[in-house]
């Protein structure tokens, strides 16, 4: 069986589970890679203004012959458009390169505490405004640390329903998570192998062996078991199916422990450090 289970969201939404991640994919080369991973099986996409690649996301989809409806598709606002006009300018060009006239998911993609004099505020009350028009039917943020999510919490009216955050065995980020789980937001573990670099250690390679799994599906396998949301990256045929392979096995509690003990904490992070990040592309 490989039923992808859902995930009920604090706005009685529901996302699946795990879902196809479009980072770095080239834009020429995204329709093919969304229509295929769409042939296997995935029924959920990540794709970002940052990635340039919405527009192949949506012909993906198109060209696929699954109905949109059965999709679960989002995108996230770009860090030079948090200001209030230009976040709704860069969310209706997005609809537009998708080709579609909702998102299931928009997420504001970095806080940039830095910069904006620090206001991400206002920018989650467009992201508001977006949800009330219906044409985003979730919204949500990215690389939200827990003081960012305490503001949003004193001073507005939505609670994000998902953060996206970097979460892998050698950074499994458990303080923003426990935050999310206490206050009903969703954690979405974004590069959840750490792009490959988890996949070598000796601790992951011996439970695969056992079980006659590939590491990339022991590690993925265990976010699903801690209840994250998951959307793995390949534009490689056979692990786009490797990877969507994980609802016909367990892992034990043995298995479990030995990848939670991988944790190094702040220094497992691969990706930028979310109070400092300050990148406009
Ligand atoms: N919100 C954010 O700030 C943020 C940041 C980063 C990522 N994300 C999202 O999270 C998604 C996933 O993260 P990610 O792309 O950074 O990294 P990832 O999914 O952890 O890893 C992708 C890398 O691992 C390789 N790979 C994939 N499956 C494999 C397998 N079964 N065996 C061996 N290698 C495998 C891929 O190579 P090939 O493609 O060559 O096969 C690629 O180099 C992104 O696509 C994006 O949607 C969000």
């Amino acid at each position: 069986m490989n039923t992808v289970p859902t995930i009920e969201l604090n706005d009685g939404h529901t996302i699946p589970q795990l879902g196809f991640g479009v980072f770095q994919v080239a834009p020429a080369e995204t329709a093919d890679a969304v229509r295929r991973a769409l042939e296997i099986g995935y029924r959920h996409i990540d794709t970002a203004e940052m990635y340039g690649n919405e527009k192949g996301v949506g012909e993906g989809i198109r060209a696929s012959g699954v109905d949109r409806a059965d999709v679960y598709v989002t995108s996230k606002l770009d860090n030079g458009l948090h200001r209030p006009d230009d976040a709704r300018r860069a969310f209706e060009r997005t609809l537009a390169m998708l080709g579609f006239d909702y998102v299931d998911l928009f997420l504001i993609h970095w806080p940039l505490p830095m910069l904006y004099d620090g206001d991400y505020v206002s920018t989650w009350q467009t992201l508001e405004q977006f949800r009330r028009d219906g044409r985003a039917r979730s919204i949500g943020v990215s690389n939200f640390q827990v003081e960012h999510l305490e503001r949003l919490a004193a001073e507005t009216d939505v609670v994000p329903a998902v953060n996206q955050i970097e979460s892998h065995p050698y950074f499994r980020n458990d303080e923003v998570r426990a935050y999310g789980a206490a206050h009903g937001i969703a954690t979405q573990a974004w590069s959840p192998i750490a792009q490959g670099e988890v996949l070598g250690d000796p601790a992951i390679t011996a439970i695969a062996e056992r079980l006659g799994r590939s590491p990339a599906q022991v590690v993925l396998r265990w976010h699903i078991q801690r209840g994250n949301i998951v959307f793995p990256k390949s534009v490689t045929p056979a692990r786009i199916r490797e990877n969507f392979e994980l609802f016909d096995f367990e892992l034990e509690p043995d298995d479990v422990e030995a990848l939670d003990a991988l944790d190094r904490g702040e220094a497992g992070r691969g990706g930028p450090n979310p109070d400092t990040f300050a990148y406009v592309p």
